[in-house]
């Protein structure tokens, strides 16, 4: 839909988040591969990250959006759908989505699961946003839900200290003064990556097998330093993209919220953009890399400290397996 043809907007209206309690800190890593915890922290700046013991993604997703049901007083029926980012579904089919549904009684919502890895919450929130201004729904939940832990193989080193579990959800509601909500957004995908990060066997290119679990091949398999590189790249490109087609500087930005994989990439998004520490939303210490809801997870933890107003000028950027790209310019519209 053309920007100028727009009547409403779609708005953030509502935010929560669910983190489990069980925290496993880098001292615990020192215990069972050969790491440390000042290589932890140097290489990519997470400290601890949580994981779900018992329970599911649906169980994630579920306790976020209670929590922005709590928020925000939204009611189960008033859903009108739901969109489950995640990259670590509860099962093939049924979707998440469903299984959400049914948990939280939304009896009068539609929803499905979005897999874009780590830009699974940008593109759902691209998706949900283009629900509410077609004009057909009023009120659309995005969520992005994923229990990486159930993928990580905790054998290597390479992988098993970047990983969490976590969700958080959004509400999104039209508004028909286009100064708020989502402006505008950069999406990507590149294929020819698809190597480089990915979970090989499961699916139909390779169904499980008694070789594929001998040879380890249902968890997160992952080229770091050229993923590393390829993310450093991508996720500037497309949050300079997005800056240069609304005519946006760093002195305009309020918060940069960019996908939490890597302190460093981060910072390198943030000199690229002209933005400095104290304007980028980070949490990566506290929860690792959480996949789909990294972002979420950001905009929740901001908002409930109270270091976003109205009017503030967010970019939402992201990188992940696929590899997927993308970045989101919105104004925030809540007091
Ligand atoms: N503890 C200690 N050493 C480790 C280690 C760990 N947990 N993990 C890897 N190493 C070692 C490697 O084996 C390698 O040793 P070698 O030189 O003897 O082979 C060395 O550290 C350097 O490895 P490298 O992969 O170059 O490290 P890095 O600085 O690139 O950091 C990542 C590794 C994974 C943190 C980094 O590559 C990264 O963040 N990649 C991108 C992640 C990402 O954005 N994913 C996409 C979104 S999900």
């Amino acid at each position: 839909m053309s920007r100028e043809r727009k009547t409403v907007n779609a708005q953030i209206t509502g935010v929560g988040m669910w983190v489990p309690e069980k925290v496993l800190d880098n001292k615990y890593f020192e215990s069972i591969v050969d790491t440390s915890d000042e290589w932890i922290r140097t290489r990519t700046g997470i400290q601890e990250r949580r994981i779900l013991e018992k329970g599911a993604t649906s169980d994630l997703a579920t306790n976020a959006i209670k929590n922005l049901m709590e928020n925000t007083g939204l009611k189960p029926d008033e859903i009108e759908a739901i969109i489950v980012a995640t990259v670590t579904p509860d099962y093939f089919f049924p979707a998440t989505a469903c299984l959400v549904q049914d948990n939280i009684g939304a009896k009068n919502a539609f929803g499905y699961d979005l897999s874009a890895a780590c830009s699974g919450f940008i593109f759902a929130l691209q998706q949900g946003a283009s629900l509410i201004e077609s004009g057909r729904y009023k009120k659309v939940v995005v969520v992005g839900a994923d229990k990486m832990s159930a993928i990580t193989d905790y054998t290597d080193r390479n992988t098993c200290i970047l990983f969490g579990d976590a969700a958080g959800a959004v509400l999104l509601e039209p508004t028909e003064n286009l100064e708020y909500g989502l402006q505008d957004s950069v999406l990507r995908v590149d294929g020819s990556g698809r190597d480089l990060l990915i979970m090989k066997a499961g699916g139909s290119a390779m169904p499980a097998s008694k070789e594929t679990v001998e040879n380890k091949l249902h968890y997160i398999y992952q080229d770091g330093r050229a993923v590393f590189k390829v993310a450093v790249k991508g996720m500037a490109d497309v949050s300079a993209e997005i800056m240069e087609r609304n005519n946006l500087t760093g002195g305009d930005i309020a918060y940069l919220v960019p996908h939490q994989a890597n302190l460093r990439i981060i910072d390198a998004t943030a000199k690229r953009m002209g933005i400095t520490r104290d304007k980028v939303m980070i949490n990566i210490q506290k929860y690792g890399n959480t996949t789909a809801a990294t972002i979420p997870l950001c905009l929740t933890e901001y908002y409930n400290a109270g270091k976003l107003k109205k009017g503030d000028k967010l970019v939402l950027s992201s990188f992940g397996g696929g590899f997927t790209f993308g970045s989101i310019y919105l104004v925030w519209s809540m007091d």
